[in-house]
């Protein structure tokens, strides 16, 4: 699970600092695809950058799987980077004189990979994603498309849990970014986790939950699909401390009046957790007010 715990990230100090993220509690099941969807200037890639330990917040906790990033030393987290997550980008970020296998390889030559290890590695992801009669070629000779494939498979060579993928259908044509987002499903099907940014609405809606942020904060969580939902609200079923919360009260009640201060007030309410509309009727026009202001 991917959890944020009153995550905040400011850029710049003084009166031309920007307060990126506010507050985000954000608790995100494995194994999922997920869209995180926003105006540009949100918040969305400085949200993808803090998971995947590319920066850091703050202030706030970031907790990957049951590790907690703010405690991990630099090698640690270069460590967390190359194992754990994968990344894709909107400009594929290829080094253009590199062949496809070099590019696909690259992140284990930093790791310090052998050679003939990493050829072969390289050679499997490249062959799952059909780039076989590529692999020679530099990359600056191919289209977008075969580009972000290539990404793709540069960020799968290390087998990593979670896929991080910051608006990776950008700058292709509808075609080849269908082909992406069918990669991506098919990724997420092979049970890793994938957040993708998106600003295509029906690209978000293949996806089992959308993550809407405003202005720095989550603003919206929407299902469309009811497993996701149970697993995501399963999670919030935990404190901080892995102990299972009290849930006898039924929470659709309203909140008890000031005067009758219960201790059975339901603890998760009014904490902007989870904020989540799962009707249908209200997903649609929610899904309409997103993406109206994209
Ligand atoms: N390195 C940076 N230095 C200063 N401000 C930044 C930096 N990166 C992002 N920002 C600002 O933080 C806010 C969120 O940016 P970003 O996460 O890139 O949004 P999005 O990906 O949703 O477009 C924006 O106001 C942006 O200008
Ligand atoms: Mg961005």
């Amino acid at each position: 699970m991917i959890k944020l715990t009153n995550v905040n990230k400011v850029y710049g100090k003084g009166e031309s600092s920007v307060h990126a993220l506010k507050d985000v509690n954000l608790e995100l099941p494995s194994g999922k695809f997920i869209a995180i969807v926003g105006k540009s200037g949100s918040g969305k890639s400085t949200l993808m950058n803090i998971v995947g330990a590319l920066d850091s917040c703050t202030s706030g906790e970031v907790e990957i799987d049951g590790e907690v990033l703010n405690s991990k030393t630099a090698n640690q987290l270069a460590d967390y980077r190359n194992k754990k997550i994968g990344y894709i980008f909107q400009s594929f970020y290829l080094e253009p004189t590199f062949t496809v296998l070099e590019n696909v390889a690259m992140p284990m030559t930093i790791a310090g990979v052998n050679r003939k290890v990493r050829e072969e590695k390289a050679m499997k992801a490249i062959e799952s994603l059909n780039l076989v009669d590529k692999a020679h070629k530099k990359a600056s000779e191919l289209s977008g498309g075969q580009k972000q494939r290539v990404s793709i498979a540069r960020a799968l060579v290390f087998d990593p849990d979670i896929i991080l993928a910051d608006e990776p259908t950008g700058n292709l044509d509808s075609q080849n970014g269908q082909e992406v987002i069918a990669l991506l499903q098919g990724i997420c099907d092979s049970g890793k986790t994938v957040l993708l940014v998106t600003h295509n609405i029906d690209d978000a809606r293949k996806t089992d939950m959308m993550v809407e942020i405003k202005d720095g904060v989550i603003s919206n969580i929407i299902y469309n699909d009811e497993e996701t939902k149970k697993a995501a609200q399963h999670l919030s079923d935990y404190d901080e401390n892995g102990d299972l919360i009290d849930k006898s009260q039924d929470q659709t009640q309203d909140l008890p009046q000031s005067s009758d201060k219960s201790e059975n007030i339901d603890i998760k309410k009014g904490d902007g957790k989870n904020i989540v509309s799962d009707n249908d009727k209200t997903n649609d026009l929610l899904s309409e007010h997103i993406f109206e202001k994209i």
